[in-house]
Parts: structure tokens; C-alpha cells; sequence
């Protein structure tokens, strides 16, 4: 993304309410025209960083850039950003088209030239005619689209959409997500959006800045983030995972060995690790197989616990000798091995993801309750 232009780039930042540190040192940069998405658990910093782009904040220390200028003192209406709120924030005793165009009429453009800009983005967000409607007399997702089409009426550089489509059912949410993605592709306009559901963010991204109490755990395309997460937090948020704790026991030129309680993963040589180092192994369910006999370079044995059918996938559970409960999925249609078979688990080498620990990470991991598969090793 080098050759791109850069539209906001937020250096250094830090934000404090009283005492509390609710940032802590952001650094990224978002490029012009590319639709990024802050991901989170709920109180992570996500409104609070959109706040300070938009300047309705002041970040204690740091800077944000716009267009490659310092906005430290630029408040809000000289920002050429908008904001879509959550809540949409229309103003409910003014019609459709009033509400549109209330920017322009903001800025001093006539009522004879609004009109026509008005309908045009009423097109755009396909509610053409609609614009002598009250607001009461419109759906959830139709509220939506008029806020919108009123941030998008006078050209922003940027719009900055915080949790747009959370009050919506999951059909329309659905239809928004697309519906969203395609406007924003034809008008070549820089999003910043905030979700806290992953796969919302998945589909549309270009990249996810991926948070969690007030820092950026990753930065990538969703594939990135999806095939090569960098921590634990990363693994975890964004689609399922398997994690093992384990320390590397041995490298050959072959393969890496790592001790689990379960009893040993190999890992492919290229894995830039040293013998006696903690590590984390995830493993994605659907990676995950069973077999009845073993497999060559796996030991761990495992019992079929449960089986769910989720329609176009069979969810299992596969118990491990500790008890730690492994994740598989597999195709909706695949036979299914007996609940109460005993096996091993295995998958292709390849497919086991490497991520770098610390022993903090480790008491973390052991205390989290969304972790409980992940058990600490005994010994030293
Ligand atoms: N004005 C404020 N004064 C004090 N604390 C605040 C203020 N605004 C936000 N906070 C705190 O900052 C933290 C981050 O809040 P923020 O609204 O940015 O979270 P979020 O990631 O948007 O969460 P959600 O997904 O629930 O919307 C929270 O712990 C919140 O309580
Ligand atoms: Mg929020």
C-alpha cells in the first residue's frame, strides 16, 4: 500500500479520561479511498479513536494527520469527514429530503440547487421518492440509508461509520453490509468503520485494525488476519480456534517438535523458533481431523464428544486426554465418526499457526474464560 495516498495517519496516540488510560500508543494509517475497519470487544476504544478523527475529541498526547497535515486544531466542521452515528442521530421533525440536505443548506447552498442533490443521493442509497416522507413513517434500515446519504451529500474525503447496521435484524444487516460496500466502491470515499461483529468485518474491509483495551493487537487484510494471526487475542476474535500451549522440545531439519499435555504437535521446519521457547499452536476447526488409527507424526488421542449440525456445517467436539475440549468442523454432508469413538487428531502440517508467547501472555490465556481449551503445562 506504499504507492497509496495516505488520508488520516494517527502517530503515537494516547487518551485519557481522568486516570484511566483508555488508549495506549495507537499507531496506523489509513489510505485513501480504502475502507478499514476497527474491530473490538465492547469498551476497547473504538468510538473514542473515531471521536478524535472526527475532532470531537482531543487525544492527550500524540497526532492525527489528515491528507498529511496536522488536524490538532482544526475542529470538527473544518475536517472534510462525516460521522455516521450509531443511532443514526436524524433529526425526527424534518422530512426525508430536509434531513438530506441539511448539510448543504449548513453551507449555504440555496434551496433551488439542493433539491436535485437530494434526489440524487436519495438514489444512491435506492430511495428515490421518498423524500417527502416523515421520518416516523420509514423502517430501520431505510432510517439508515437517509443517514447515509446526508453524510454523503457534501463529498466528505472521509466517513467514519460507528456500529451503522447493529440496530438492524440480521437480513437487512445482511443487505446493508453489501449494499454499503458497493457505495462506498463507487465513490472512491475513505471509510473508517467500527463493528464489533467479525464476520461484518471480514466480508467488507479492505484491512481490520484489530483492538483490544485501547491498542491495536493487528493490522491486515481479513485473510491475513484470518490465516496468519499474530496473537492469541487475534486467533480467538476473528473466526474460531483451537489453541494449544506447548514448549519447543526439538528441531531437526525436518520438522519442530512441540511438548503439549496432550503429548507432541510437529511443526514444519521453516518456523522460526528455538528449542525450549513457549509457544502457542492454533488450529482453525476446520482444519482439525479425526482418525480411528494413527496418523504419522501426531500422538494425541482423542474421544468424539458431542456433534452439532449447523445446516451447511457439522460442529464436533473432540475430547483430549487432559479434557480439553478440541473444535472441529467439517463439510454438512461428511459422515460423522460415533459419539464415544476413540481416535487421534491430526491435520495437514501446514495448516498449524504459529504465534510467539510471553509468559504474561501465558496467565492471560489461563485466566480467560473464552481460553478454557488452552491448558498450561506442568514441569518447569
Ligand atoms: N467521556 C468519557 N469519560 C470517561 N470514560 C469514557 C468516556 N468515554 C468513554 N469512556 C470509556 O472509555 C472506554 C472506551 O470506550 P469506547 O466508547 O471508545 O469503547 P468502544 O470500543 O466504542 O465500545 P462499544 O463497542 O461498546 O461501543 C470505555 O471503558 C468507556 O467507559
Ligand atoms: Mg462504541
Amino acid at each position: 500500500m506504499t504507492d497509496m495516498k495516505e488520508m488520516i495517519r494517527l502517530s503515537s496516540i494516547k487518551k485519557n479520561y481522568g486516570d484511566v488510560k483508555i488508549i495506549k500508543d495507537l499507531n496506523f494509517t489509513v489510505y485513501e479511498g480504502e475502507f478499514l475497519t476497527m474491530l473490538g470487544p465492547s469498551g476497547c476504544g473504538k468510538t473514542t479513536t473515531l471521536r478524535m478523527i472526527a475532532g470531537f475529541e482531543e487525544p492527550t498526547s500524540g497526532e492525527i494527520m489528515l491528507n498529511e497535515k496536522p488536524v490538532s486544531n482544526l475542529p470538527p466542521y473544518k475536517r472534510k469527514i462525516n460521522t455516521v452515528f450509531q443511532n443514526y442521530a436524524l433529526f425526527p421533525h424534518l422530512t426525508v429530503a430536509q434531513n438530506v440536505g441539511f448539510g448543504l443548506k449548513m453551507a449555504g447552498v440555496p434551496k433551488v440547487k439542493r433539491g436535485p442533490q437530494v434526489e440524487k443521493m436519495l438514489k444512491l442509497v435506492q430511495l428515490e421518492g421518498y423524500g417527502n416522507r416523515k421520518l416516523d413513517q420509514l423502517s430501520g434500515g431505510q432510517k439508515q440509508r437517509i443517514a447515509i446519504a446526508r453524510a454523503l451529500i457534501n463529498h466528505p474525503q472521509v466517513l467514519l461509520l460507528d456500529e451503522p447496521l447493529s440496530a438492524l435484524d440480521l437480513k437487512l444487516r445482511k443487505q446493508m453490509q453489501l449494499e454499503l460496500k458497493r457505495l462506498q466502491r463507487k465513490l472512491g470515499i475513505t471509510f473508517v468503520y467500527v463493528t464489533h461483529d467479525q464476520e461484518e468485518a471480514l466480508m467488507m474491509s479492505d484491512r481490520i485494525a484489530v483492538m483490544n483495551k485501547g491498542h491495536l493487537e493487528q493490522i491486515a487484510d481479513p485473510r491475513t488476519l484470518y490465516e496468519q494471526p499474530k496473537t492469541c487475542f487475534v486467533a480467538n476474535f476473528i473466526g474460531e480456534s483451537n489453541i494449544f500451549y506447548g514448549k519447543v522440545s526439538e528441531i531437526t531439519k525436518t520438522d519442530t517438535k512441540v511438548t503439549i499435555e496432550n503429548g507432541y504437535l510437529t511443526l514444519q521446519s521453516d518456523k522460526p523458533v528455538f528449542e525450549k521457547q513457549i509457544v502457542n499452536i492454533v488450529i482453525r476447526p476446520e482444519k482439525v481431523k479425526f482418525s480411528t488409527t494413527e496418523v504419522p507424526g501426531f500422538h494425541i488421542p482423542a474421544t468424539v464428544a458431542e456433534h452439532y449440525y449447523a445446516g451447511n456445517v457439522n460442529k464436533s467436539v473432540l475430547r483430549l486426554p487432559n479434557g480439553m475440549a478440541l473444535k472441529m468442523t467439517s463439510a454438512g454432508d461428511q459422515k460423522l465418526p460415533e459419539i464415544g469413538k476413540s481416535g487421534f487428531v491430526y491435520w495437514e502440517l501446514a495448516d498449524a499457526i504459529l504465534i510467539k508467547t510471553t509468559s504474561d501472555d501465558v496467565f492471560k490465556a489461563v485466566d480467560n474464560p473464552d481460553f478454557s481449551m488452552v491448558n498450561q503445562m506442568g514441569g518447569d
